[in-house]
C-alpha cells in the first residue's frame, strides 16, 4: 500500500498535488496511506502497481469546496488526509454532492474547517509582538505563540499585510514565520527562547484592562473567546485574576450609572488606535497592501481591513467596527441596519435588544443563527450624544453606499443562497431603495447577481410600537417571515 508522507510546511499544496496524481491514477482512497512527516521535504509515494477507482483526467471543484478543504487540511487530525482524499474522489465521481451535510465525512471536514478559522482567528487576535533591538531601518518584532491546529501559514498573510512595514518573526512550537524586508518565509523551529520584554507589555495591559467589561463577565464565556491555554503567553492575562475578583462589585457600579458612553478608558484607547491609525484610505484599500490593493480574500482579513476604513467619518465617534459575523458555510445572510449602542461596545452584531429579539424568533422559525451569516448595512454605530446617553440616528444614504462596498465584499466572500433584508436601510443598501418596506415584506426578490432578496421588517421596528398587542402581533409576523425564509432556503438547496 503506498505511503504518502507530507512535509510540514506546504502540507496542502504537497496534499493536493499527490492527491490530484492519485486520483488521475485512478488510486482508490482505501489503497492509501497519509501521513504527516516533519521534515520540510517528505518523500512522496511512488504509484501503486494497482489501480481501483476510475482515473480522472480533471478534477474541479466548486472555489467554496476548494476553500473548504484547504483549510480543513491544517486541522491537527491525523485522519485529515485520508478523509479529504475519500471525499475528493466521491465529488468528482458524481456519488457525492458537495454540501450534502447528511454525509458523516463531509460534515466532519466542515466541523474542523469551522474549528481551523477558529483557531486562525484566535491566532490573529492573541499573538503578542515584543519589540527587538534592530540595527535596520525597520523596527523589528517577535512573538512566541502555541496554537492547538498546525495553521500558521494560514494565518500568516494577515500578518503580512497588517505589519508590512516591519520585520517580525511568529514563533511556535514546530514552526518559524519570518517577514524580512517584505517578503514572507517559513521554517522549522529549532529554539524556543521567549522574545524580551519591552514597553509594549505595559501597552497591552492598559488596553485590555480598558477593553473588560465586568457587567458582561461570564467566566465561562471568556475562557472559550481567550481559552486559558492563551493566557500563558499574553501580557495582560496576569489582570485576568483580579478582574474576575473585582468584577462583582465594579459590575454593581457600572449599573448604577448607567451610562451608554463607552467607558472612558475604552474611549481613550480608541482615540489612541485613531491616533496611529494609516491615513484615511478611500477605497476599500487593505492597509498594509497598498502594493496589491487586492480585496480581502477571507472574513477575518475582510473584518481586520474594515477595522481601518475610512470610506466615511462614522468611524471617528464609533468605539469600533462591527462587522459581520458567521462563516463562509452559511447559506443564508441576514442584514440589519447599524449596530446600536451595545454592538457598538462589544463588537458584534444583534447581541442588544434588537439581537434578542431576532434570535429569540429565529429560533422559533428554526433557523440555527449558527447557520446564518449575520451583519449590518452599515458597521459603524452612528449616534448623537445626550448627557451621557447615545442616541441612535439613522444611517444616511452617503453612510449607506460607502459601507456597501464592506457588504458587497461580505456577500462576495459568504455567497449566500439566500439574504433576507431586515427593514429600510438594508433594502435600500442591497436593492437601491427602501422606499415601500411594508408592502414589500414577505415577498422574495432578486439582487444583481441574482441572488434571492426576502424583505422583512427590522426588530427595533418592533420594539419601539406603542402597545403591548401590537408587539405581539408584530412579533408573530416576523416570526412567520423568517419561517418563510427559512423554507425557501430549504426548497433552494
Ligand atoms: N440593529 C441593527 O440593525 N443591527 C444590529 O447589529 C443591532 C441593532
Amino acid at each position: 500500500m503506498p505511503e504518502v508522507v507530507l512535509p510540514r510546511l506546504g502540507t496542502v499544496a504537497a496534499w493536493r498535488a499527490e492527491a490530484r496524481r492519485l486520483a488521475q491514477a485512478g488510486v482508490a482512497a482505501e489503497s492509501v496511506v497519509w501521513r504527516m512527516g516533519d521534515g520540510e521535504a517528505d518523500l512522496l509515494a511512488s504509484l501503486p502497481a494497482e489501480t481501483t477507482a476510475t482515473p480522472m483526467r480533471e478534477i474541479r471543484l466548486p472555489r467554496e469546496a476548494v476553500a473548504s478543504f484547504e483549510t480543513a487540511l491544517c486541522h491537527a487530525d491525523p485522519e485529515r488526509f485520508a478523509r479529504a482524499y475519500g471525499l475528493l474522489l466521491r465529488l468528482a465521481e458524481g456519488s457525492l454532492r458537495w454540501g450534502d451535510r447528511s454525509d458523516a465525512a463531509l460534515g466532519r471536514l466542515l466541523a474542523q474547517e469551522k474549528t481551523v478559522r477558529r483557531e486562525i482567528h484566535k491566532m490573529h487576535a492573541f499573538v503578542r509582538f515584543r519589540e527587538l533591538p534592530s540595527e535596520g531601518p525597520r523596527r523589528a518584532f517577535a512573538a512566541w505563540f502555541e496554537p492547538d491546529h498546525p495553521v500558521e501559514e494560514a494565518a500568516a498573510p494577515f500578518f503580512a499585510r497588517r505589519f508590512g512595514d516591519m520585520d517580525w518573526a511568529i514563533v511556535t512550537p514546530e514552526i518559524t514565520t519570518r517577514f524580512a524586508d517584505g517578503s514572507l518565509d517559513f521554517a522549522l523551529t529549532e529554539g524556543r527562547a521567549a522574545p524580551p520584554e519591552d514597553g509594549t507589555e505595559e501597552l497591552w495591559r492598559t488596553y485590555y484592562a480598558s477593553i473588560f467589561n465586568p457587567a458582561r463577565l461570564m467566566v465561562k464565556a471568556m475562557q472559550s473567546e481567550m481559552p486559558k491555554r492563551y493566557w500563558k503567553n499574553l501580557p495582560e492575562a496576569s489582570l485576568i485574576p483580579g478582574l474576575i475578583r473585582g468584577a462583582e462589585g465594579r459590575a454593581a457600579e457600572m449599573q448604577a450609572a448607567a451610562p451608554t458612553e463607552p467607558p472612558a478608558r475604552t474611549a481613550a484607547i480608541a482615540r489612541q488606535r485613531r491616533a496611529v491609525s494609516p491615513p484615511p484610505t478611500a477605497g476599500g484599500v487593505v492597509p498594509g497592501n497598498e502594493a496589491g490593493n487586492r480585496p480581502p480574500a477571507s472574513l477575518p482579513e475582510a473584518k481586520a481591513a474594515a477595522d481601518e476604513c475610512r470610506r466615511c467619518p462614522l468611524w471617528s465617534n464609533a468605539t469600533q467596527v462591527v462587522f459581520g459575523e458567521g462563516t463562509t458555510a452559511a447559506r443564508m445572510m441576514v442584514v440589519g441596519e447599524q449596530p446600536g449602542d451595545r454592538e457598538d461596545l462589544a463588537g458584534r452584531p444583534f447581541v442588544g435588544p434588537a439581537g434578542q429579539v431576532f434570535d429569540e424568533e429565529a429560533e422559533a422559525a428554526g433557523l440555527d443563527r449558527s447557520m446564518v451569516y449575520v451583519t449590518n448595512a452599515v458597521k459603524h454605530f452612528k449616534f448623537t450624544p445626550r448627557g451621557k446617553r447615545r442616541i441612535h440616528q439613522k444611517p444616511d444614504a452617503g453612510e449607506v453606499t460607502a459601507c456597501r462596498w464592506w457588504l458587497d465584499l461580505e456577500r462576495d466572500l459568504v455567497r449566500p443562497k439566500l439574504i433576507v433584508a431586515m427593514g429600510a436601510t438594508a433594502l435600500a443598501s442591497l436593492t437601491g431603495t427602501g422606499a415601500g418596506i411594508l408592502k414589500r415584506r414577505g415577498s422574495v426578490e432578486r439582487l444583481d447577481d441574482g441572488t434571492p432578496l426576502f424583505v422583512t421588517v427590522h426588530p427595533s421596528y418592533i420594539l419601539r410600537l406603542p402597545d403591548e398587542a401590537s408587539r405581539v402581533e408584530e412579533r408573530s409576523r416576523f416570526r412567520a417571515d423568517l419561517k418563510a425564509a427559512r423554507e425557501l432556503l430549504e426548497e433552494l438547496e
